[in-house]
Formats: structure tokens, sequence, C-alpha cells
């Protein structure tokens, strides 16, 4: 028997699941960073973009959306016919937080004439003041589409953004906003690591901090350092990314060594306490109860589609 609803023991949470998804045409959609149960119940698991690949395509009546807020209301916008819910409506994203849309409105109003990238990990406000979104597994690509002649303002991850600017050599004005969980690693204890394990190679996700993605081998969005680990004849990682991602590195890399990137004090860790609010427990009962759902006035929703769709077919 799987996992049971607290007061319930005789309910069985993934055969309900599974008999509910059936029931109401749902689908579950999960981010790398749930919980390994959240992940193998779900019907697709992948990073930011194929996710919402995923949601614009989906024909389901009720889609449910295992991750964070801005996620699915990426899923709402792209699939307005149907009903989006989510596990818990409280998982937000400290990347999208540090970014509040009157604040942003003032800041590109200094600089009318540049284009604005926005990281998919932005509210639906911010995207509607956007020219076109990126996710870290198309970032690069998006911004080289860009005319030369044209300022680029870059939000919200400073880090991504940095990232960018310096593989495609474009100025880049960046909004300054972290990821709480990829800048708490510590690059002294990842030095440490890799005199430990000289034959480790250190794979990082690009929201981590600049000294850190410049030791890194590997860079890339939690798809790309997936398969990474997946294909690469080298049999140890150092991973600096959210540890969800180790499930599927597990499952689908059996036998490889993977070692999470430490973080710098002892009450930080490399867990999203976001992405954690989702449990499968709340999977189970925002199916049945078809709540809470996500969202939007249509006007936001139809300015913020705009850029998404430019992001979706420039990066075919
Ligand atoms: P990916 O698109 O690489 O999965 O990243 C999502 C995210 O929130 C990283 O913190
Ligand atoms: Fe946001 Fe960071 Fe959590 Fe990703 S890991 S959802 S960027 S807070």
């Amino acid at each position: 028997m799987g996992p049971t609803l607290a007061h319930s023991v005789d309910l069985d949470l993934f055969d309900e699941i599974n008999r509910l998804k059936k029931e109401k045409n749902a689908v579950i959609l999960a981010h790398y960073y749930q919980e390994p149960d959240i992940q193998d119940i779900a019907d697709f698991v992948g990073d930011s973009l194929e996710l919402a690949r995923a949601a614009q395509r989906s024909q389901a009546d009720l889609i449910l959306f295992a991750g964070v807020h801005f996620m699915a209301e990426g899923a709402k916008i792209l699939n307005p016919s149907r009903k989006v819910v989510m596990p818990d409506l409280r998982a937000g994203c400290s990347l999208s937080d540090s970014c509040p849309p009157g604040a942003f409105a003032r800041f590109k109003a200094k600089y009318p004439d540049h284009w604005v990238v926005s990281y998919i990990n932005c509210s639906a406000a911010i995207k509607a003041q956007s020219d076109v979104i990126c996710t870290s597994s198309n970032a690069i690509k998006i911004v080289e589409k860009i005319p030369l002649d044209r300022g680029i303002i870059f939000a919200p991850d400073r880090n991504l953004g940095a990232y960018v600017a310096k593989k495609t050599g474009r100025d880049m004005i960046l909004w300054q906003g972290t990821c709480i969980v990829h800048e708490t690693f510590s690059e002294r204890k990842i030095i440490e690591l890799k005199i430990q394990h000289p034959d480790a190679q250190l794979i990082a996700h690009p929201e981590c901090e600049p000294s850190l993605l410049d030791r890194a081998d590997v860079i890339g969005s939690t798809s790309a350092l997936l398969s990474h680990v997946i294909s690469s004849p080298i049999q140890k990682f150092i991973i600096a990314t959210e540890e969800g991602i180790l499930h599927q590195m597990k499952k689908k890399a059996p036998g490889k060594t993977l070692i999470p990137a430490p973080p710098n004090h002892a009450c930080a860790c490399n867990e999203c306490p976001f992405m954690k609010l989702n449990t499968l427990e709340k999977v189970y009962l925002a199916l049945r109860d078809e709540t809470p759902e996500v969202d939007m006035p249509i006007e936001l929703r139809e300015k913020a589609l705009k850029p998404l769709q430019t992001m979706l077919d420039w990066s075919l």
C-alpha cells in the first residue's frame, strides 16, 4: 500500500489520485524539485520550458500544477480554457517576489528603448511588462535574437542575467533578484569537495552565483543537468541545484555517485521551501476539491501571453 491520507488510514493516495485523474480527465505536471512521490505520480516531469510546453498542449479538463505559483500561472496563460489548480497556493518563489510590478515599471521607464527579457520565474504582472520571456534552458538563445542595436533589461535573476551577458557578450541592465536556494551554496565547501573527489564534475544551475559558475564544469537547466548525468561517461557529480532533481538522476542513472553541493551554513539547505510546500496529500485534496485555483484577469493574461508565446516561437 502507498502513502495514506492522515486520519484516513484506508485511503491509498496513489490509487485515489490515479482514480481522480481518470474521473476528471486531469493531468499532473510536476517540476523536478517536487518531492519524489509527487514526481512519481505525475504524468509529466520537466524543467520550466518543458512544463510550459506540456501545459500549452494539454487536452485535459483539469491541470494540477505541482510546482510554484509562477509556473501554474504560466499554464493558465498558455491554456486559458483549462482549469488550473495547485496543491498549495502559498508556493511562491523568491525570485518572483524580488520583482514587484510597480517598482519594475519605474525601473523600466528609465530605459525606454531597451528590450525587456524576463526569466520565467516572475509574476504574470512582470511578464505583461516584458517583450520576451526566457527560461534557464533557452536564455542564451533568446538574448541572441535581440537586435544588436537595442539595449536589454534582464529581470529578475541577476545571476542568470550575468551568466547570459557573459556568454552572449551583450550589455544587459540587471534587476537584482536572486534565488534563496541557489545563493546558499558554499564555494569554500565545494572547493574542499573537489579536492576530496578529483574525479567528480561540478554541475550547476545558472541561478548560482558567478564565482560558483566560474568553477562549474557544466551549467544548465534542471533537464540539461539530468541529461548530462545520464549521458556522460563521468561517474561522479557534485550537484549545485535544488536536491529534488536527485530523484530522477538516481532513477535514470543508477550507479552514478551524486553529491549534493553543501550550503554555506548549517541552518541553510538546498531544498526550495516553496516547492516543498506541496505534498502528496495536498495533491490529492487539490484534485478532489479542484481548489486552490490559479486564475487572473483576462487583460493581464492576454498581455502576459504575448512575451511567453514569443519565447516559445523563438525556442523551437
Ligand atoms: P529549470 O527551468 O531549470 O527547471 O529551473 C526552475 C527553477 O525554479 C530553478 O530554480
Ligand atoms: Fe524560486 Fe529558487 Fe525555489 Fe526555483 S529554487 S522556485 S528560483 S526560490
